[in-house]
């Protein structure tokens, strides 16, 4: 089916044009891709901003939490973003332990991926201390995205996996951070698990775009995670996921399928998935250049001839 909201252009997204999407009130669509297929499906879908996230951690690397993800292999990840996503800008994010230290350790490392891994912008969670590591990197001209409510970095010392912001009080100190990472010179915010009045008082409060994740459909945007939308993640769901495909049973079923072939010897079609020995004598010549050679190549596929060598003494 041809997408009905296909990209017009294959310019890179500016981050004025990011923001004249949400004075406009037209919908900013971003996802997370971690490798280069992904971020050439999120590009030919026409989709505004990639997330390298640190979902990673989980989706690809097999951990349980966002936290072991180092920056080494956010790099990697990036670099095959970078290659595959071209129109939509690329975020990457900074995963635990890169920006917590110093403002000098944070810059360093946003530097990395823009330099080694061609990043548009960095992603950085929370705000109290992120708040000077966001402005010297913004000073250093590189675009920072900001993320408050639930940050699964934090999530231990915020009481687990579970919405924020629920009460007055809580609400009224994310509402401080999304103004104090807007006044640090953050391009773009995004809102994870927060109730939907919340998401959409800070939406209406700050100028720059809110993506939302759990976060009601008044955000500026919407973020899903490339593996839960896709169905391939199958650990659990949060509430606010959409699975628009099941590829993890697409993808066992396939791997079943290829299995039961080769083991009865249906794959591979000598004919249609097999080379074959140059024309003339050419099979004969092989057989006799070897020890083995008589000169007559047996009947069936050269496969059945190997094993004409003497057996090995340690068989
Ligand atoms: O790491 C990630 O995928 C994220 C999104 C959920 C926003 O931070």
């Amino acid at each position: 089916m041809t997408p009905r909201y296909a990209a017009p252009d294959r310019t890179k997204l500016t981050l004025p044009e990011l923001a004249e999407m949400k004075r406009e009130r037209r919908p900013i669509v971003m996802v997370t891709a971690y490798d280069a297929p992904s971020g050439r499906l999120a590009d030919a879908a026409g989709v505004d901003v990639v997330l390298v996230g640190d979902s990673a951690a989980m989706t690809v690397l097999g951990h349980d939490s966002t936290v072991p993800a180092t920056m080494e292999e956010m790099l990697v990840l990036t670099r095959a973003v970078t290659r595959g996503a071209h129109r939509p800008l690329v975020v990457a994010d900074l995963p635990f332990g890169s920006f917590q230290i110093s403002d000098e350790d944070a810059l360093r490392n946003a530097i990395r991926f823009v330099k080694e891994a061609q990043a548009d912008a960095v992603k950085l969670e929370g705000a109290g201390a992120s708040l000077s590591r966001a402005r010297a990197i913004v000073e250093a001209g590189i675009p920072v995205m900001g993320h408050v409510g639930l940050t699964p970095q934090s999530a231990t010392a915020l009481g687990g996996f579970k919405a924020q912001g629920r009460t007055a009080e809580k609400a009224r100190r994310l509402v401080d951070d999304a103004l104090a990472l807007e006044q640090a010179g953050c391009f773009s915010l995004v809102l994870e698990c927060v109730p939907h009045e919340l998401a959409a008082f800070i939406t209406e409060k700050i100028s720059i775009p809110t993506i939302g994740i759990g976060a009601g459909p008044a955000c500026d945007g919407q973020v899903l995670v490339f593996h839960d939308m896709v169905g391939l993640f199958d650990g659990f769901k949060p509430k606010f996921v959409r699975r628009y495909a099941d590829l993890a049973s697409t993808m066992r079923d396939a791997v079943a399928r290829y299995l039961e072939d080769v083991r009865e010897g249906r794959f591979p079609d000598l004919a249609t998935e097999s080379f074959h020995v140059g024309g003339g004598d050419e099979l004969r010549r092989l057989y006799a250049a070897t020890e083995s050679g008589a000169g007559d190549p047996p009947a069936g596929p050269a496969r059945e001839a190997e094993p004409s060598a003497e057996p090995k003494e340690s068989e």
